[in-house]
């Protein structure tokens, strides 16, 4: 399906917000899914690229006062692909299919007490979107939603503000210490969670938290095994190269406890339990 870019701007070094229209007819996204989107009519790049979906304004209103869809994406620039993303133009089109894929289990994550969003880089990409979907969706109750975002350095810090503006408490941890805790996230994960009995804890009465979590996958590996050995229930959104994005070519395969999955249908969200993390 061909949308309209609305605006495509950097808000720092590699890092740009697209935004585009969807119409009406377009499936209303759950928050872990993705698109995959066909960045030129060429043949080259000749593959699509997925990218997640960041922000979802459902019948916002235009100008004209007519209701209009708009659908956020947020990527950095690394290949060819998103270099040519980046280079498009408000009113330039592009191709997208979607929303593929599984997301998150928000049925899960609102029976807790409380939810760790864990990112690690371009992690935070798909999180926004479900930090604002549970917010949005708890009228006064629902889980408390702490947000753990890392990055390389200070400038891999992205959408620390936009997590606090949606009421979330948000910590920061950076590789080289130039922004928040020094050391890598899943150590501050470690860190955070609360003393046992404690509201958040693992053994919390009113029900123990649940992990939610996207970044690279030894990152992801180590948050599952941190899951593990507490006890926590983790859902966590794994990337791959991909295909066809639409479960055909087996070209994103993890294997999982149930077999080979495939990220891009099976996913890319998965329990962490699932997914066997040794190669
Ligand atoms: C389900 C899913 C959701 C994603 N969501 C986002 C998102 O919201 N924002 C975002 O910036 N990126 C996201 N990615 C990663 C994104 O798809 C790749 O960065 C992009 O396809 C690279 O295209 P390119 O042509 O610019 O780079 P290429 O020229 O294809 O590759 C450049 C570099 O990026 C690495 N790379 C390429 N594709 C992937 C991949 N799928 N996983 C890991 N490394 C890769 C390559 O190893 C290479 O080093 C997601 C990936 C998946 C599978
Ligand atoms: S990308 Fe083709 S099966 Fe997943």
């Amino acid at each position: 399906m061909k949308v309209q870019i609305t605006s495509n701007v950097f808000l720092r070094d590699k890092y740009l917000l697209m935004e585009f229209c969807v119409p009406a007819g377009f499936a209303k996204p759950e928050p872990g899914q993705f698109l995959h989107v066909r960045i030129e009519d060429s043949f080259d790049p000749l593959l699509r690229r997925p990218l997640s979906i960041h922000d979802v304004a459902w019948q916002a209103r235009s100008r004209s006062g007519q209701k209009r869809h708009i659908l956020k994406i947020l990527y950095e620039v690394v290949g060819k692909g998103t270099a040519l993303l980046a280079e498009k133009r408000p009113l330039a089109q592009i191709d997208v299919l979607g929303p593929l894929g599984r997301g998150f289990d928000l049925k899960k994550i609102n029976r807790s007490r409380c939810v760790y969003i864990v990112a690690g880089g371009m992690g935070v990409a798909p999180l926004f979107f479900l930090a604002k979907t549970i917010r949005e969706g708890q009228k006064g109750k629902g889980p408390k939603i702490v947000v753990l975002i890392g990055g390389r350095n200070k400038d891999h810090i992205i959408r620390e503000k936009e997590f606090k503006d949606l009421g979330c408490e948000v910590h920061v941890a950076t590789e080289d210490g130039s922004k928040g805790v020094k050391g890598r996230v899943t150590e501050l994960l470690k860190t955070l969670l609360p003393a046992p009995g404690a509201a958040g804890s693992p053994d919390d009465p009113q029900g123990p938290p649940v992990i939610c979590a996207c970044g690279p996958k030894a990152m992801l590996s180590v948050v599952a095994g941190f899951a593990q050995q507490k006890g926590l229930a983790a859902q966590v959104s794994l990337e791959e190269f991909m295909g066809c994005g639409l479960g055909a070519c087996l070209g994103c395969v993890i294997r999982t406890v149930s077999g080979y999955r495939r990220i891009c249908q099976d996913g890319p969200v998965f329990d962490a339990s699932e997914v066997i993390w040794t190669e």
